[in-house]
C-alpha cells in the first residue's frame, strides 16, 4: 500500500459506450443507460450518486448512438418554458435538474472493453484518484457505498473495488476477487490479492464478484496502457487491477469493500424489472397505488386457477 491521497475524490468517470446487447431490441436506438426506472433514466440516478459522494466533475465515456445521454444532461429551454407557462413548476424542475450537473464527455471510438473506456478518460482525470461508476449499475441511494470506498481509499491509498457475494454458479458473469488469507471471514474491508475476469465457477477463487463501483489510483492508466486485450478480445479493467494488486511501488495495492446493500444491474432485464418494482413501490407519488395493485396482482396470481 502507498501514500494516502490528501483531498477527497473530485472526479467521476462513467463509461456508457457499451453496446447493451443483453437488452436488445430496446437498446437498438435507445442507450440502455437511458432506460427509465419509474420516470428517471438510470444514468441520472448514477450521476446523482457520484455527486452525493462528493464528485463535482463527471466525465462520461460515450460512443456512437449515445447522443440521447448528452441531450438528457443539457438544458431544454423550450420544454422548461412551456411547463412554466402552464404553471407546472414541479415538472419544469425535474426537467432542469439533470442539466445542473457538471458533465463532460469523451468518446470511445470503438467498444474495446471497460478498461479501454476508462483509459479514454485519462487526460480529463489527470494525476489524482478518481471514482468509476458503471452506467448501468444502480446502488440504492440509502446505501452509501461510494462514500465508504472513498474513505477507505483515503486511508489505505491504492485502489478500491466494490465486491458483492453472489451465488457460486453466477460468478462467471463478473470479475471475481481472491482475497488475502489474513482477511477475516465476513469482514467488510478486505485485501485483494488476485482478480480474474468471468472465471469458470469451478476455478473461481471466491464468490466475491466485482460490481460497478471503483475508486482508482491514477497509476491504473499506466497499467491499462500496457494491458493487452484479454477475455473477449477486450481490454479488461480486471487485468490492470490484477497488476496493481500484485505489483509494488507507488499506487499499487487493491482493497475490496464488501457491499451487502441494494444493487440493480439495469443492463440485465430481470434486474431492471426488479429495480422498477422496488423503486416504483417506494415512489412518493406512485408508491401507495402501485404497491396496492402489486399486492392484488401477486395474491390473484397465487390463488387457485378458476
Ligand atoms: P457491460 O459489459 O455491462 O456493457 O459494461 P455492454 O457491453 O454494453 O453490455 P452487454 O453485455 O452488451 O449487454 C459495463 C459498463 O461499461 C461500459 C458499458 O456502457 C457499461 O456501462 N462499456 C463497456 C464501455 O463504455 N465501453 C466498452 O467497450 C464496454
Amino acid at each position: 500500500m502507498t501514500e494516502p491521497s490528501a483531498p477527497g475524490v473530485r472526479k467521476a468517470v462513467i463509461p456508457v459506450a457499451g453496446l447493451g446487447t443483453r437488452f436488445l431490441p430496446a437498446t437498438k436506438a435507445v442507450p440502455k443507460e437511458m432506460l427509465p426506472v419509474v420516470d428517471t433514466p438510470a444514468i441520472e440516478y448514477i450521476v446523482a450518486e457520484a455527486v452525493r459522494a462528493g464528485a463535482d466533475d463527471v466525465v462520461m465515456v460515450t460512443g456512437r448512438s449515445k447522443e440521447a445521454i448528452a441531450d438528457h444532461f443539457d438544458r431544454h429551454i423550450e420544454l422548461e418554458s412551456a411547463l412554466e407557462a402552464k404553471g407546472d413548476t414541479h415538472r419544469a424542475e425535474k426537467v432542469a435538474r439533470s442539466s445542473r450537473y457538471e458533465v463532460h464527455f469523451v468518446r470511445q471510438g470503438k467498444p474495446h472493453g471497460l478498461g479501454h473506456a476508462v483509459l479514454c478518460a485519462r487526460s480529463h482525470v489527470g494525476d489524482e484518484p478518481f471514482a468509476v461508476l458503471l452506467g448501468d449499475d444502480m446502488i440504492d441511494e440509502r446505501d452509501h457505498l461510494l462514500e465508504q470506498m472513498m474513505a477507505v481509499q483515503a486511508e489505505r491509498g491504492g485502489s478500491v473495488v466494490a465486491l458483492m457475494e453472489v451465488p457460486p454458479d453466477q460468478v462467471d458473469r463478473y470479475g471475481c476477487a481472491e482475497v488475502g488469507s489474513d482477511t477475516a471471514s465476513g469482514a467488510d474491508v478486505v485485501t485483494v490479492t488476485g482478480m480474474v475476469e468471468k472465471p469458470d465457477p469451478a476455478e473461481a477463487p471466491s464468490n466475491l464478484a466485482v460490481i460497478g463501483r471503483y475508486v482508482l489510483h491514477p497509476r491504473i492508466f499506466e497499467e491499462l496502457d500496457s494491458t493487452p486485450p484479454g477475455r473477449g478480445g477486450e481490454i479488461q479493467l480486471t487485468d490492470a487491477l490484477l497488476a496493481l494488486a500484485t505489483g509494488s511501488g507507488p499506487g499499487s495495492g487493491v482493497t475490496g469493500v464488501v457491499f451487502r446493500g441494494r444493487r440493480y444491474d439495469t443492463g440485465d432485464r430481470l434486474d431492471y424489472l426488479k429495480a422498477v418494482v422496488q423503486l416504483g413501490s417506494e415512489h412518493p407519488e406512485l408508491g401507495a397505488d402501485f404497491s396496492a395493485w402489486l399486492r392484488e396482482f401477486v395474491s390473484s396470481a397465487d390463488g387457485p386457477a378458476s
